[in-house]
């Protein structure tokens, strides 16, 4: 870090002496180091010689999509557990809320940027409300964000006082039960003629959410708008009644002091995202910056289907759970190349899984409800009593945010660059590259590679060859993580 500022501030330093490798983090198959920072000497950008086993090509000629961040869902449940530990253990608390969203550069953090926050309850509540359950209030005079448990609003607070600009994805799983065709939260279908009801709903929701100290980034109309579920909070929402209610929301917003907040839509599984979520935007283009996705069925380049109809909106990978039972290593091979490089690769700005946090048997999921049966469903940390663990989830979130969060304090996100990789062992490596441009212009760009060795049978580490503008770096990647970066001019 000293080095290199002395670098900076000598101006006739050539480019080719600042191309060097700097900073390498793993997160190694057989564990040895996890998210560990190796600090090697600097690996020189020198003049290209014969190829490596593999070959990663990076064209930051090919710029694509701005990264919001990877992250998780704070639901109440999470929430609880959190605050249990707050009160039970203090230190491990504010050292694990550290861990998962300190986003200083270097830190040994998750750094997560991005927030998802259910408006209401979902299946992991301790109990099932909306913001606003007086039957027929439809002028919402009793829509009130209390009707949340404390323990979310205070968790969050102290989530926020670790990262203030923290970007929150807000949506509910299930409007008011007045809205809907079942008279409950659980299943049912939105009323067509309540739809600006609902956008009414959302936005004084979001106003309720701002009273309590917190901005919004996105909303999002409705999680799963296709899944009607008698056992927990769940709303049918058909693809056009989620654009009336997405043209009148962006009318309120932007009317009230709001127009910056992102609504999206969709929020559900690929194998449908070449119909609905193009449906909702073809009726209501000027509302939705996007639409999201969710792993539970189809495969992640039917992200593209969408991306081909509407070139020009947003892509987010909102949710993913794990479950227990499954093998570490096989897992974060799984997340890497379905979301953390994958959603990526199929333009996603951002990826998130499901429950940041739950116990050891996946607690506490709604009374009653059918979720996540079976040996439960795996958080990106598991809190026991006063203790937590630190699961897979957790690792690959690490090392994805570690090329993509600002590489100076309240400085912008990475982009997406091109990357492509031959080479006789090329098969073994999954590549990202981004590129972060820096607060101070003339300070120099950094340049990073999401690195995933996934040669298991046999484990092979690969030596690589890595090019940049003509240069050529070498790097043997073990069967693993690695997150690497070097800074360039601009
Ligand atoms: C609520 O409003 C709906 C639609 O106007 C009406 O059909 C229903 O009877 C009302 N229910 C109550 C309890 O007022």
């Amino acid at each position: 870090m000293l080095l290199f500022h002395a670098l900076a501030i000598a101006p006739l330093v050539s480019s080719v002496l600042g191309q060097q490798i700097w900073d390498i983090w793993e997160t190694a198959r057989d564990k040895s180091t996890l998210f560990k920072s190796l600090q090697p000497a600097v690996i020189n950008f020198v003049s290209p010689g014969a190829a490596g086993a593999a070959d990663i090509q990076v064209n930051d000629g090919a710029v694509y999509q701005q990264m919001d961040g990877f992250g998780a869902a704070l639901t109440d449940s999470s929430a609880k557990l959190l605050s249990g530990l707050k009160s039970s253990n203090s230190n491990a608390y504010w050292e694990l809320l550290r861990k998962l969203w300190d986003v200083a550069d270097g830190a040994n953090s998750a750094g997560m940027p991005v927030l998802r926050v259910p408006i209401g309850a979902s299946d992991f509540s301790a109990l099932g409300y909306s913001f606003d359950d007086e039957w027929n209030d439809t002028s919402f005079s009793r829509l009130s964000a209390d009707r949340a448990p404390s323990y979310l609003w205070s968790t969050l607070a102290d989530i926020k006082s670790i990262q203030p600009g923290i970007k929150l994805f807000f949506l509910p799983w299930s409007p008011p039960a007045w809205m809907k065709d079942s008279n409950s939260l659980n299943g049912g279908r939105v009323w067509a003629d309540r739809s600006d009801q609902l956008a009414q709903y959302l936005f004084k929701s979001i106003q309720a959410i701002k009273n309590k100290g917190f901005d919004t980034y996105a909303i999002s109309i409705q999680n799963e708008p296709e899944n009607s579920n008698p056992t927990y909070p769940t709303a049918l929402v058909a693809p056009d009644v989620a654009a009336l209610v997405g043209n009148a929301l962006r009318t309120l917003l932007n009317n009230n002091g709001f127009s910056r907040v992102k609504i999206i839509g969709y929020d559900h599984n690929w194998d449908h995202a070449a119909a609905y979520p193009v449906t909702m935007i073809n009726n209501a283009p000027n509302a939705f910056a996007g639409a999201a996705f969710h792993c539970y069925g189809g495969n992640v380049g039917q992200q593209e289907d969408f991306h081909r109809a509407h070139p020009g909106k947003e892509i987010y990978f909102t949710e993913c759970t794990g479950e227990f039972g499954s093998d570490w290593w096989s897992d974060i091979k799984w997340n890497m190349d379905n979301i953390f490089i994958g959603s990526v690769e199929h333009w996603a700005r951002a990826a998130m899984l499901w429950n940041v946090a739950l116990d050891g048997k996946g607690q506490q999921v709604l009374p009653g409800s059918s979720s996540c049966g079976g040996p439960g469903c795996r958080a990106v940390v598991t809190i026991s009593g006063s203790s937590y663990t630190l699961n897979q989830e957790w690792y690959a979130i690490a090392q994805s945010n570690r090329a993509t969060n600002p590489r100076d304090a309240n400085g912008p996100f990475g982009q997406r660059i091109g990357s492509s990789v031959s080479g006789g062992t090329g098969w073994a490596l999954r590549v990202t590259a981004f590129k972060t441009t820096r607060n101070n212009p003339a300070d120099w760009n950094r340049y990073s590679l999401v690195v995933l060795n996934w040669a298991d049978n046999p484990v092979q580490s690969v030596r690589t060859t890595i090019g940049f503008r003509g240069q050529q770096a070498t790097y043997t990647f073990k069967t693993g993580l690695t997150t690497l970066w070097w800074y360039a001019q601009n």
